[in-house]
């Protein structure tokens, strides 16, 4: 007998839904007891319906499980989604519907002003739409997101800046690991010695999540973030170069150590996904890098280097996350702990 939460994950064959099963093997508070993707998928073992790609094996536990539809009829306590958008619309809606806590991932529901966008070292509070959003709803469950895979990286220095200097304009261009795609990704011909200039709707997001995520409760941030996203030939990890505008000036020494300091609930409350320091400061010039530090923390930090004064905004540094982990699963992961401790789950 264990006392559990018992987890469904929809979109369990996916990059993200890999992610999410390699991240829950062995978690203290969390079950999967459920694994759900498209029609294709269903009625298959899990390990014959997905294409394995993660470095550690297929859990033992689920090799055999059986792949459901998503329809809200599981046996679980809440659900992790990594659906495509356009699935989520529909899926997402019916389980909170039907009184299930859905956890996603998804963009589908991020803007709405009911539903909380949330990175728990950054925004913890919004959780307080939940009620808000059962009672204009009429749900009996309920949708909380993470942010796009850009944003949770870029929005964990710049809520460090925020607090202690007021940030005035953002300038983002980023360099996005092959996985962000989701799978099977970009065809070699393609992507293979090549930079690839436009990621459809990746802007938009980078533009927008982070004031909301920032700001107030359904009241955004005043600050405008410019971006420029662009896909690499690297497997992890997205990488972003970032000019930041202050309203209080400040030093680099200064800045580096509000970067360095900083921490949140999920630090205080030890939530077990949280990594003991969101933010790694390298002051090595040749750092961050995809290959070097997007498994720094388990995947769960975002390593900042390159901090130096800006002759247009006022800092500029470089950042890197990865982008399945703190940037997906990992994120979605660490809402749901945060949602437990919060009394949600
Ligand atoms: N990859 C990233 O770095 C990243 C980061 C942040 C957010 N996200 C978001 O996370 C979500 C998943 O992304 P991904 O990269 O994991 O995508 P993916 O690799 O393409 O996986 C999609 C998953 O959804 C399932 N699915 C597809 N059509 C379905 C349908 N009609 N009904 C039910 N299930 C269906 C697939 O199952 P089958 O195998 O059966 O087709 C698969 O399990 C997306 O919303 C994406 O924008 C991704």
């Amino acid at each position: 007998m264990t006392n559990k939460k018992k987890v469904g994950i929809l979109g369990a064959t996916g990059a993200v839904g890999q992610r999410f099963i390699q991240l829950l093997e062995n978690h203290p508070q969390f079950e999967i007891t459920a694994l759900a993707a498209s029609e294709g998928s269903a009625g298959k073992t899990y390990q014959e319906a997905v294409t394995w790609r993660m470095e550690t094996a297929i859990p033992e536990n689920l090799k055999n499980q059986v792949v459901q539809t998503c329809v809200p009829e599981m046996d679980v306590d809440f659900v992790l989604s990594a659906l495509p958008s356009d699935q989520a619309k529909v899926v997402e809606p019916a389980f909170a519907q039907a009184g299930f806590a859905v956890v996603s991932n998804a963009s589908t529901f991020r803007m709405h002003s009911d539903v909380p966008l949330m990175i728990p070292e950054v925004n913890p509070g919004h959780s307080e739409l939940i009620p808000i959003q059962r009672q204009i709803r009429g749900w009996k469950g309920f949708i909380v997101t993470n942010p796009n895979c850009v944003t949770v990286g870029l929005a964990l220095p710049l809520k460090a800046l925020h607090d202690a200097f007021e940030v005035t304009a953002v300038n983002v261009v980023t360099f996005q690991a092959r996985s962000g795609a989701g799978y099977p990704g970009p065809p070699p011909e393609l992507i293979d010695d090549n930079v690839l200039p436009y990621i459809g709707g990746e802007e938009e997001k980078v533009e927008s999540e982070p004031q909301k995520i920032l700001g107030q409760l359904q009241s955004p941030a005043s600050f405008k973030v410019s971006a420029q996203c662009t896909r690499v030939n690297v497997s992890d990890g997205h990488f972003e170069c970032l000019n930041i505008g202050l309203k209080q000036k400040a030093s680099i020494e200064e800045i580096k150590q509000v970067l360095a300091n900083f921490s949140g609930v999920p630090q205080q409350a030890k939530l077990y996904s949280a990594p003991q320091k969101p933010i790694w400061l390298s002051e090595d010039e040749m750092r961050p890098q995809p290959k070097l530090d997007r498994d720094n923390a388990r995947g769960m930090a975002v390593t900042v280097g390159r901090v130096r004064s800006c002759p247009i905004l006022d800092v500029r540094m470089a950042i890197l996350s990865h982008n399945t982990i703190r940037g997906a699963a990992g994120a979605a992961l660490l809402n749901a702990e945060l949602l437990l401790h919060q009394g949600y789950l």
